[in-house]
């Protein structure tokens, strides 16, 4: 099976100029960096999810133990500012609330005004999202013939958890509603270190009709 091209990566981490300006997925303001951790997860959960990543196992079987750390303890939007809660219209905003010591794992949460949406990307590692305000869209690709394949359109309220684990976790995650969508997003890296989650962004283009 021939490959996709990509517009970035592998583990490619100069992203600003490749489709991330103006989105703010790599950091807390649009374009930068989420290097700076800002705080504000709640240590209950941190320590929940830190039991869940130590259990270890494959990618997705510690993938799959987070996403039930999140159903137990749905993360409240309050954890963030109400500056933070209001987004921007220049992009998503990512804001680093935790990076586990170890390196084993980081907490975001995103917020996304109506319309904003990430590139089609895939992880460095294995990711767990979970809807805490409004409704987010994801889209899940498979390569097909060297182009992208649409395989999944979910639509996920709030309380929606979604663990992915690569190989085969190319998405995209969109704010398809009308009003501020937030969601935590906790990834086995840390990306107070790497700066990004992602390992490669992949070009609409590529998308079969
Ligand atoms: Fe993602």
């Amino acid at each position: 099976m021939s490959e996709p091209a990509v517009l970035s990566g592998p583990v490619d981490l100069s992203l600003g100029g490749i489709g991330f300006a103006g989105t703010g997925s790599v950091g807390t303001g649009s374009g930068g960096w989420a290097k700076e951790v800002v705080g504000g997860c709640p240590r209950s959960l941190t320590e929940s999810l830190a039991g869940a990543v130590r259990a270890r196992g494959s990618w997705q079987q510690v993938a799959d133990r987070v996403a039930d750390v999140l159903r137990a303890n749905p993360p409240d939007p309050g954890i963030l500012t109400p500056e933070q809660r209001a987004g921007d219209p220049s992009g998503y905003q990512t804001h680093l609330l935790h990076a586990e010591p170890d390196g084993s794992f980081s907490v975001t949460v995103m917020v996304w005004l109506p319309g904003q949406e990430t590139p089609i990307h895939d992880h460095l590692a294995w990711c767990v999202t979970a809807v805490m305000e409004g409704a987010e869209q994801e889209e899940i690709y498979a390569v097909d013939g060297g182009r992208l394949r649409v395989v999944a359109r979910n639509a996920n309220p709030v309380g929606a958890v979604s663990a992915f684990a690569p190989p085969g976790d190319i998405h995209l995650v969109r704010n398809a509603g009308t009003s501020v969508a937030i969601s935590m997003h906790v990834y086995g890296t840390d990306i107070s270190r790497v700066g990004s989650s992602v390992r490669r962004v992949y070009d609409p283009r590529l998308i079969r009709a």
